[in-house]
Parts: structure tokens; C-alpha cells; sequence
């Protein structure tokens, strides 16, 4: 399975997001977009206008992550904008047909579940998702120190054979880690961009998780 990198813009300077971006695209596989809603999570971040504008900026596929309240509202408006991956979370989703609707918009779908939550919640929907993304820490914020899931990793990673992504607290002391688990898609926003050279922090990742 091709392993993926998905630097969250969470942690880029939003007043200036597209050299953030230029800087890092030719490295990355993905752009890990965070939207929160200030209801699902206790912080409110960006939303379809920034989605939109930043498809006209990059070719990297949009990995939108939806920390919001009433998701089912919301995939058409984000595919619309942009959007290539489409991520709900399992303790948000009120209507089980959120799968098919993403894939009928032409989009991945993928289904996140916080730290604390089972990963019984999610199996029911392992015939109906691209990806799973295991959150790493407790969603809203950026820069938040690293929560042990992989254990969870690898429970998931027993009986679901496509893309699992983990988010959170991830920088070069632990992505190995999380890889062995059994993830092969890395979200990283701070444990990139706060670093002091960005590009080399991602490619030293990639060795890590190539190597
Ligand atoms: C957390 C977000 C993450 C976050 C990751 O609520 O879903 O994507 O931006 O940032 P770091 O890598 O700094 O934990
Ligand atoms: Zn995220």
C-alpha cells in the first residue's frame, strides 16, 4: 500500500497559504484541510470559500476533514468547492447513506473516530469507505502532543484493507511508530510546518516510513 504524506494546513501561515503551499506541494502527496465548526469541536477554523480557493491554487487532492456538527449538510457545498477526500467523523454522522452520497458527488469517502472512541463504531462502515482516519489526538486544535492509538492501528488494520490515515501529534519521533502500526497515510501539521525547514522535514519522514 503507497504510502502518503498530508501536511495539514492548520499549522501554515493562513496569511499566507499559498507560499506555504508552493513550498511543500512538490513533497506531499495530499493537503490536509481542517474545518471546524465551533459545536463538534471547541475551536472554528475555515470552511468552503478557503477549500475553493485553494483548489485553484494547488493540484495536491484536497483531503478535507470535517470536525463539524451535521456533516451530511455539508458534502455537496465541499464537493462543489474542491474537495477530493471527503472525511466525516463516526460520533458527528446521524445518516448512514453519508458514504454513498460522497461517493455519488464523485469523491473518496473516509470516516474518522476521536481517541477515546471504539473502533466497533466504524466497522460497520468498512465496505463503504476509502479511507479511515484515526485520530491521534483530541480534534480542535493544532500542535497538541501525541495520543498512543496504535494499538487501535492495528485492530483496524486486521480487517480494513484500504488507506488508514492518522492525525494528530505526528512528527519524525514517532512516524515510524504509527506505520508499523499498520497507517500509510501521515497527516502532520505543526511536526512540519513549525519546523525550521519544512521540506526536509518531509522528506526525512518519507525516509522514515519508506525505509
Ligand atoms: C486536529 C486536526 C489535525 C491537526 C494536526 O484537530 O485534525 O489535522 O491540524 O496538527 P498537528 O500535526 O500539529 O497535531
Ligand atoms: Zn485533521
Amino acid at each position: 500500500m503507497k504510502n502518503k504524506i498530508s501536511p495539514s494546513i492548520l499549522s501554515a501561515n493562513f496569511a499566507n497559504l499559498q507560499t506555504d503551499i508552493k513550498l511543500i506541494e512538490p513533497y506531499a502527496d495530499y493537503l490536509h484541510v481542517d474545518v471546524m465548526d465551533g459545536h463538534f469541536v471547541p475551536n472554528i477554523s475555515i470552511g468552503v470559500p478557503v477549500v475553493k480557493a485553494l483548489k485553484k491554487i494547488t493540484k495536491l487532492p484536497l483531503d478535507v476533514h470535517l470536525m463539524i456538527d451535521n456533516p451530511e449538510k455539508f458534502i455537496e457545498p465541499f464537493a462543489n468547492a474542491g474537495a477530493d477526500i471527503i472525511t466525516v467523523h463516526v460520533e458527528a454522522i446521524t445518516d448512514s447513506n453519508i458514504f454513498d452520497k460522497i461517493h455519488a458527488l464523485g469523491k473518496k469517502a473516509g470516516i474518522s473516530l476521536n481517541p477515546e472512541t471504539s473502533s466497533d463504531l466504524i466497522t460497520p462502515y468498512f465496505g463503504k469507505v476509502d479511507m479511515v482516519l484515526v485520530m491521534s489526538v483530541n480534534p480542535g486544535f493544532a500542535g497538541q502532543n501525541f495520543i498512543d492509538v496504535t494499538d487501535k492501528i492495528k485492530l483496524i488494520r486486521e480487517s480494513f484493507k484500504r488507506d488508514i490515515e492518522v492525525d494528530g501529534g505526528i512528527k519524525l519521533g514517532n512516524i515510524k511508530m504509527v506505520k508499523d502500526a499498520g497507517a500509510n497515510v501521515f497527516v502532520s501539521g505543526s511536526g512540519i510546518f513549525k519546523t525550521e525547514n519544512p521540506v526536509e522535514t518531509i522528506k526525512k519522514m518519507r525516509e522514515l516510513i519508506n525505509g
